[in-house]
């Protein structure tokens, strides 16, 4: 019996980026690579969290292209954790929905793509650097379909990264948002998410201290990792230009010269350590690139 295997590698990615709350992400240079095989014979179910969200994002694309779908097995090569902010729950339905288009000769354009798995995510700010890398903004425009822009970014900025051992699923930490914001507050994060996508374009990192002073989320979010604000003050202290809760949490990603990016996650997990929460600290770039897709027939005799 012959396969189909098409393997795609998604960059993690970290939203919002401090004020930018649900519009704001960029990709990170590490990536997940998820193989997904299309055969005739229906697959056994997979427990897998992660395989069982790529096999959706599968049965949604056959769904859209109203097709029946064939059998499909889903695997990770390389993984993502799930629950810390870094966008795997995104790599997982571009995986599925970029697998299905390069199975099926690309039925698919750019915007039934971002559409899509901004849909399955219920924003893009994961879902559009996740596909096209880089620094992205997304929103949902009043007809439905997702606007973007890519916006320029230095080159040398590096990203210390502290990716607790401790989930935040975002449904929870949304809701510890209210639904309501005052005038002031929406006042104080409209000005800082454009300041942020200014302070990138112009390479004028100084400026995103004040860029990433967010009154939408972290506060609030602040009462499920409550260390949180100790650990942007540590990454400050150790030389970083600014730092977030990444996604909706748990990890913190803080922008920072090479230098000293090595000692800016030392700082931030040893201060997290300190609150009585362990994980790990790494340091990675912005990723240029976004997804890509890789084809395999595999044939019997
Ligand atoms: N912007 C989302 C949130 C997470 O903060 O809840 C990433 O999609």
């Amino acid at each position: 019996m012959s396969a189909t295997a098409v393997t795609v590698r998604v960059p993690a990615t970290s939203a919002n980026l401090g004020a930018g709350f649900d519009c704001l992400g960029l990709a990170l240079d590490m990536f997940a690579s998820v193989t997904v095989t299309f055969c005739e014979a229906e697959q056994p179910p997979t427990e897998d969290v992660g395989e069982k969200m790529v096999i959706s994002a599968v049965r949604h694309a056959y769904q859209r292209l109203g097709k029946p779908m064939p059998g499909v097995r889903a695997r990770y090569q390389v993984a993502i954790p799930l629950g810390r902010g870094l966008g795997a729950s995104a790599v997982a339905r571009v995986a599925g929905l970029l697998a299905v288009n390069e199975f099926e000769r690309q039925p698919f354009d750019e915007q039934a793509l971002l559409d899509m798995a901004s849909e399955l995510e219920g924003h893009g700010d994961n879902a559009c650097p996740a596909l096209f890398g880089g620094l992205q903004v997304c929103v949902q425009g009043a007809d439905g379909h997702y606007v973007r822009a890519a916006a320029r970014f230095p080159a040398d900025a590096h990203i210390a990264l502290l990716i607790p051992d401790h989930s935040m699923p975002t449904k929870e930490a949304r809701k510890a948002l209210p639904d309501v914001y005052s005038k002031a507050d929406t006042v104080h994060n409209i000005g800082r998410a454009a300041l942020f996508v200014a302070a990138m374009a112009s390479g004028r990192l100084e400026l995103l201290a004040e860029a990433t002073d967010d009154r939408v989320h972290q506060r609030q979010r602040a009462s499920l990792f409550p260390p949180l604000f100790d650990i942007f003050a540590a990454a400050r202290a150790a030389g970083a230009y600014a730092a977030w809760l990444s996604g909706a949490g748990s990890s913190v990603a803080a922008i920072c010269p090479e230098e000293p990016a090595r000692a800016v996650a030392n700082a931030m997990l040893a201060t997290a350590k300190a609150a009585g929460y362990d994980g790990r600290a790494l340091v990675t770039r912005i990723a240029r690139e976004g997804a890509t897709v890789s084809r395999v027939e595999l044939v019997e005799a």
